[in-house]
């Protein structure tokens, strides 16, 4: 595998102030705070190929905000490895940063008190990008994002989704080969968040982008990624496809059946259907499918119950990530 990005082993603790308790101890853990360690990211490793859109997903505390952090350099690891296109970013710092664009949705890197034009320009300044090349890349991302409504309005003035665009814009004006994105559609609107995968997907296939997208918005996990890596307490859980991944978590399917009439007796006596769910005339039946196929239940229940309507369902991404959150 072509690996534009690497991590090995990675560990990142934080070490954090122990309160007292009661007055006489928060008195003293004032004056000699005591220190205890909290393991965020506790021995990480995942490589992915130029041109993956991988999910990074997990709890609220797994950890994934660390990786990232330690990913672009902000953090630095208490060990193991980070490499992206080859290069440490713990060792050159800027040569990642040339490599690579980052999004966080809680925070942005725009400037308050300019217009949003002003804070490309700033940016382009800052990190150095050639003016031919700048103004290029501008005018693609304005097209693709629809950046010329607001170009000209103050950052500060901009609604969350007109921000979130401009964010992405500056994070891309570089043309990065790989995009970190940490939550980037946060708090946004149906329309808004459309707009964001639009341009994700369209800067992946026509330019190779490799995108790691860390979300609780299994929308985004679903349209976007082929690919996820799932945390909790700051371990890879799973990884791997996510069809495979939702096929090994969730063995088992729903059968909703809809009766004509009360009846009393509604089990099937099959050791792999059971009833998890009953409402008026509904009833639900959770079957394991390696066990017994939806045309055998169906042909079981019809020939018991009287059947007014019958629906299956397939397990999706929510399902499977409800039972992840579940067992680790
Ligand atoms: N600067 C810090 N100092 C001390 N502890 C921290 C710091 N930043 C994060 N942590 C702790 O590290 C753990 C992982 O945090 P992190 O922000 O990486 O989680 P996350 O997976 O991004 O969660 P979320 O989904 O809520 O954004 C948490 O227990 C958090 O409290
Ligand atoms: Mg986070």
């Amino acid at each position: 595998m072509n690996a534009v990005i690497e991590v090995k082993d990675l560990v990142k603790e934080y070490m954090i102030a122990k309160k007292g308790r009661g007055l006489r101890g928060s008195i003293r853990s004032l004056l000699m705070p005591k220190k205890t360690k909290v393991c965020a990211v506790d021995g990480i490793s995942f490589s992915i190929a130029a041109g993956e859109i991988v999910g990074y997903i997990g709890p609220n505390g797994a950890g994934k905000s660390t990786t990232i952090k330690m990913l672009t350099g902000i953090l630095h690891p208490t060990s193991g490895s980070v490499r992206v296109c080859g290069i440490s970013p713990q060792e050159d710092r800027k040569a990642v940063v040339g490599k690579l664009g980052v999004v966080f949705g809680q925070r942005t890197q725009l400037y308050w008190d300019l217009r949003l034009g002003e804070s490309f320009e700033l940016l382009r300044r800052i990190y150095q990008i050639d003016k031919a090349a700048y103004e290029a890349s501008l005018a693609v991302l304005s097209d693709v994002l629809k950046l010329d409504e607001f170009i000209d309005t103050p950052v500060r003035q901009l609604s969350l989704g007109q921000r979130m665009r401009g964010d992405l814009a500056a994070a891309m004006l570089h043309e990065p080969s790989v995009l970190f994105l940490d939550e980037p559609t946060i708090g946004l609107d149906a329309d808004a968040k459309h707009a964001i995968r639009g341009f994700i997907k369209e800067m992946n296939r026509e330019r190779g982008l490799t995108v790691i997208l860390t979300t609780h918005d299994l929308d985004d996990v679903e349209q976007l990624c082929s690919r996820l890596v799932v945390v909790n307490h700051g371990r890879v859980v799973e990884d791997g496809p996510i069809d495979a991944i939702i096929a090994k978590l969730t063995p088992h399917r729903l059968l909703v059946a809809e009766l004509e009439r009360p009846c009393e007796d509604l089990d099937l006596d099959h050791p792999a259907a059971t009833i998890v769910r009953q409402e008026g005339l509904k009833v639900w039946y959770q079957f394991e499918k390696s066990r017994i196929t939806a045309a055998e239940l169906i042909a079981d229940l019809s020939g018991k119950l009287p059947i007014r309507d019958l629906s299956v369902k397939e397990p999706d991404i929510e399902d499977a990530i409800r039972e992840v959150y579940k067992t680790t």
